[in-house]
Parts: C-alpha cells; structure tokens; sequence
C-alpha cells in the first residue's frame, strides 16, 4: 500500500500561523507523525508540500499508477479549486479529505469544499491525528484514533 500525503498552500508555516486555530507543531512534526505512524503500520508513504495550485494538480497526475491512496488537505484550494478536484477524478485515486481545523465552524467562505464531491470521506479538526484516520480509513480500518 503506497498513500501519498498532499498539503496545500501555508501548510508549511505550521507553528507560526495563527496557532490558536492550528496548534504550536510545525510541519516537520507533522511529517514526523505521519511517517512514524505509517512505519508502524507498515505502509509506505510520501508526503508533499506546496503553495501552488499548478504543482498540486500535477503530483496528483503524477500518482496515477503509482499510489493506492491519497490523503489531501487542499488548504486554501479547498474553498477555490476547479483543478484540484478534476485532477483527483482523473487519477480516480480513492481520497480523504483533511482539514486540521473545524472548517465547519469558520467563515461562510470555508463553507464550501470542491475536492469534498470526489473523496470518500473528509476528517474535519481533529488535528494533526486527522492525518492518521485518514490512513486508517484508506486501509480499510476504524477511522478513530484515540
Ligand atoms: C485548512 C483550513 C483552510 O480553510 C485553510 O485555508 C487552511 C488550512 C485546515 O487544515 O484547517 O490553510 O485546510
């Protein structure tokens, strides 16, 4: 089982942005998390970052034929990107959606998620452990992770 792991724009600031909304840890330590959590379970993972819409939709073309599962927060593009969701029904990748914070609960312009139509399920502020039940919920498992 291979996952990739997307974060979109201003996901690398993590730890200094607005950490009242997204917590003290940085991006490193979430990578950290994830490839830890994924040794132990004995998938193989790699993690992506970037702030361009263009260079997301193309990792996502790039993963056709060679990940099993995506796990993608889209960050901003969430609320704005066409692209985003078209190049995930191209790959026809199966796909959580992940949202560290409770975009439910923030501005109307959060309301909307475009990549929400293709994924098959959408973990919404659970953290940085949002990242973990999404794997477990590519792998088949119990989403909830204590
Ligand atoms: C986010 C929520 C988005 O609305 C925001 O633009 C982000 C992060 C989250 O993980 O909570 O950059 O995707």
């Amino acid at each position: 089982m291979k996952i990739l792991v997307i974060n979109g724009p201003n996901i690398n600031m993590l730890g200094i942005r607005e950490p009242a909304i997204y917590g003290s840890g940085t991006y490193m330590g979430l990578c950290d998390m994830i490839e830890e959590y994924a040794r132990k379970l004995g998938v193989e993972v790699e993690l992506y970052q970037s702030n361009y819409e263009g260079d997301l939709v193309t990792k996502i073309q790039q993963a056709y034929g060679v990940f099993d599962g995506i796990v993608i927060n889209p960050a901003a593009y969430t609320h704005t990107s066409v692209a985003i969701l078209d190049a995930l029904k191209a790959v026809q990748i199966p796909a959580v959606e992940v949202h560290i914070s409770d975009v439910s609960q923030r501005e109307d312009f959060r309301q909307i998620s475009y990549v929400r139509q293709y994924c098959m399920r959408h973990i919404i502020g659970h953290g940085f452990k949002g990242y973990l039940e999404a794997i477990n919920i590519l792998l088949g498992k119990a989403a909830n992770i204590q």
